[in-house]
């Protein structure tokens, strides 16, 4: 009988988790490189001559130098002259306290502000074996991942409602476009069918902007696809466009792994990107035009809510005249356009596709350098699916 009560379910969880808890653990020499590989906080460790010992990887992201070149450089090599974290980090090793700095403003390579708080801690168990432990927490990276996390749900909310609408748009639009042409038939005279032309070519238009509207129909067709593919398609595609009147600059890490992505809407997705790019440089495109398509890998990288391994970022940067600060905020909402002859669903629609293979898209610009940065995670991640109502046309290029 006691071999039955072993076998009930609960009895069984108790010695699931019996068997969990004698599971050997693995020693903590073993844990500590794990702990401080996926740690979001950067960890530096120097010596007594403030020569770097240790980076983790949140460090080299920080940086963006490998822990390879930075170990044995000198705090006065790898940190700006003047600076408040390497005044922080000479006071820590003189006094021999252990202190925290709030809100420290810090210049990276490239002229990068980002703003960390910095923790202290010298360790001088012995006078000869002495060095200094700085933790680094980058506020700015906070700030931005639960900004992106707002901004993701507004835009969602927003796309919602636009479809919503443009459904109910598309519906009595079919009646009426029946209903002319039906009327076309009676009609006597052939001046009079003038005006039901007008009333089903008016029809088409507010038809394919309302297909555009309501955004990508279908669930993404994932297969393997390299990302380069597809930014040398639409490089192509442009070029062809445009008569090869536009400078192409292309950065590409070949190390980057596949994605598993729907092609077509990833061609899409950078596709409206790269087309404002062209228009933001002039019709007809001067010499002076550029284009950068830029790949890297990021790795520990968070979107919304979601901290993935390794992420693919791909950069497209040009040097037209940037966006308004004040539609700098609202370029990925349906409808809103800077231009003319725009009806402002492009950057909506591609950062609806990149959302649905789990990425974001982020957007920064002043004057001469405008850069649209898309985020594609990586490896074991699956792209989400999506709620479209029907009578969108996917994978019609915009
Ligand atoms: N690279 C860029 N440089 C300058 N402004 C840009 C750039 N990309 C986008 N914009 C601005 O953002 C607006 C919104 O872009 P979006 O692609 O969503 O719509 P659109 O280009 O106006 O219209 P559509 O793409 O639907 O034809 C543009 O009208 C433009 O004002
Ligand atoms: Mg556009």
């Amino acid at each position: 009988m006691a071999f039955t009560q072993t076998t009930s379910p609960q009895s069984g969880l108790v010695l699931a988790k019996t068997a969990d808890m004698n599971r050997e653990k693995p020693p903590i020499t073993d844990l500590a490189p794990r702990i401080l590989e996926n740690l979001t906080h950067c960890v530096l460790m120097f010596d007594s001559d403030l020569r770097l010992d240790y980076i983790n990887p949140a460090g080299e992201m920080l940086l963006s130098v490998s822990a390879k070149r930075l170990v044995g450089q000198t705090a006065d090599a790898l940190l700006p002259t003047g600076s408040h974290l390497l005044a922080a980090i000479k006071k820590g090793l003189n006094t021999g306290h252990p202190f925290t700095e709030h809100e420290v403003g810090i210049t990276l390579s490239g002229r990068r502000e980002v703003t960390v708080d910095c923790t202290i801690t010298p360790l001088a168990s012995h006078p000869e074996d002495s060095g200094l432990l700085v933790e680094i927490q980058q506020l700015d990276r906070q700030l931005r991942i639960s900004r992106e996390a707002q901004q993701i749900t507004q835009q969602q909310t927003i796309r919602t409602l636009v479809r919503g609408l443009a459904h109910e748009i598309k519906n009595p639009l079919g009646g009426l476009r029946g209903a002319a042409q039906l009327l076309e038939r009676e009609l006597p005279s052939e001046a009079l069918k003038e005006y039901t032309h007008i009333i089903i070519g008016e029809a088409d238009r507010l038809r394919n902007l309302v297909n555009r509207m309501l955004g990508p129909n279908t669930l993404p067709r994932t297969e393997a696809i390299n990302i380069h593919q597809v930014l040398e398609h639409v490089r192509q595609l442009v070029n062809v466009e445009n008569h090869g009147g536009i400078t192409f600059v292309t950065d590409y890490d070949p190390s980057i792994p596949e994605i598993q992505a729907d092609r077509d809407q990833l061609i899409q997705a950078v596709l409206n990107v790269v087309r404002n790019a062209v228009q933001a440089i002039g019709s007809p495109p001067t010499d002076i035009g550029k284009i950068t398509l830029r790949t890297r890998a990021r790795r520990q990288f968070t979107i919304g809510n979601l901290r993935h391994k390794l992420v693919c970022e791909t950069e497209i940067i040009d040097n037209g005249p940037g966006i308004p600060e004040h539609m700098l905020k609202s370029i990925f909402y349906p409808m809103v356009t800077g231009r003319a002859e725009g009806t402002g669903l492009g950057l909506s629609i591609a950062q609806s596709l990149i959302n649905q293979h789990g990425g974001l898209i982020q957007c920064d610009s002043r004057p001469g350098h405008t850069r649209f940065s898309l985020m594609l995670p990586l490896g074991n991640t699956h792209p989400r699916s999506t709620t479209a109502p029907s009578g969108g046309n996917t994978h019609e290029p915009h």
